[in-house]
């Protein structure tokens, strides 16, 4: 099998080239290291340095052969979304057609694409949010990923091509960099480490939904291995506030910590969880890792740094 995995540098995309290069795939990275890195590299991978934008790096990488597109690069950050919509849509949309367009071309037979369950759902209307959760994007973010899910079932529909959605959670794990929204888990670490004050953003009784970097590895091996197409979400149905996180990362670290409020930011969801127990029950995957136990080993990699 050759898989092609766009964002192979970054945080998550990076654990599931470990993953196919351990089951003995052919594997080629395409990113651009915009905020992936070098060292999160599987030497064992073909590495194509560029952008998902240029047709050029597109082509090199959609090569007949290529049987499955794990598409992760993305620009991820929401508040920059909000800012610039048009860049981000340049970024998440048009990007992902010329992906899709080329696999198409190369006769690519599947597609995984990493989703975002709490940016498409928005606020809840009940919890855990299941897939057939309406979906009313806060971001153009999550409009960008909801319109890519709608690309993959039209690609479905008129290419035959296999398409897996994979709605995800707040991922956490080793290797998240200490930026943006989704790597809270990876900021309040750092601080805690550092013997610096944390700070929380709001009332700090915002809500969501951690997921181990494990079980997002394990649910991009099931849509890649199986006969899966559609959206699934990868969640584990456990709803915790961003105090509730800070109190069981101080439990894990031991001691006390120094925590300042800092005003809500303008527009932040307050609620996000989600049901992921229909892809874990069609899947065969194993219960989601325990928020104590992924702490537990996200910390220990941060302290060896
Ligand atoms: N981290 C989360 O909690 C979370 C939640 C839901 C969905 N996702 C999605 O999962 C994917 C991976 O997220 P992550 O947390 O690993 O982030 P990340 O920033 O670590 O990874 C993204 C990777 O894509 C690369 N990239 C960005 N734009 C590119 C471009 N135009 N061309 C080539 N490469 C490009 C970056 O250099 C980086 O290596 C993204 O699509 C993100 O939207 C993440």
């Amino acid at each position: 099998m050759h898989v092609v995995v766009t964002g192979g540098a970054g945080f998550i995309g990076s654990h599931i080239v470990d993953a196919y290069v351990g089951r003995g795939w052919n594997v080629t990275v395409v990113d651009d290291l915009s905020t992936g890195e070098r060292e999160n590299l599987n030497p064992r991978a073909e590495f194509i340095e560029g952008s998902i934008n240029d047709p050029g790096v597109v082509s090199r990488a959609m090569r007949p052969g290529v049987d499955l597109l794990n598409h992760h690069a993305a620009q991820m950050d929401v508040r920059k979304s909000v800012a610039d919509p048009i860049f981000d849509a340049e970024q998440n949309v048009i990007a992902s057609l010329r992906l899709f367009e080329a696999a198409v071309n190369a006769g690519v037979k599947s597609v995984v694409f990493a989703s975002s369950g709490g940016a498409a759902y928005g606020e809840p209307l009940f919890v855990p949010q299941t897939e057939s959760h309406p979906f009313a994007p806060m971001s153009p973010y999550g409009c960008a990923k909801l319109a890519v899910e709608h690309y993959l079932g039209y690609y479905r529909q008129v290419s035959g091509i296999r398409g897996v959605a994979l709605r995800y959670g707040n991922v956490y794990g080793p290797r998240q960099k200490q930026h943006g929204e989704a790597g809270v888990v990876a900021i309040f670490a750092g601080k805690m480490l550092a013997g610096e004050t944390v700070t929380i953003n709001g009332s700090g009784l915002q809500t969501r939904d951690y997921v181990s970097v494990d079980d997002v590895v394990r649910a991009n091996m099931a849509a890649s291995e199986g006969e899966l197409a559609g959206a699934f979400n990868v969640g584990t149905g456990v709803e915790t506030s961003v105090v509730g996180l800070f109190e069981t990362m101080c439990r894990t670290l031991g001691g006390s910590y120094a925590t300042a409020h800092a005003p809500a930011k303008p527009g932040e969801q307050m609620r996000s969880v989600l049901d992921g127990a229909r892809l874990r029950a069609i899947a065969h995957l194993p219960e989601p890792v325990k928020l104590d136990d992924g702490l537990r080993t996200t910390i220990e990699w941060i302290r060896r740094r």
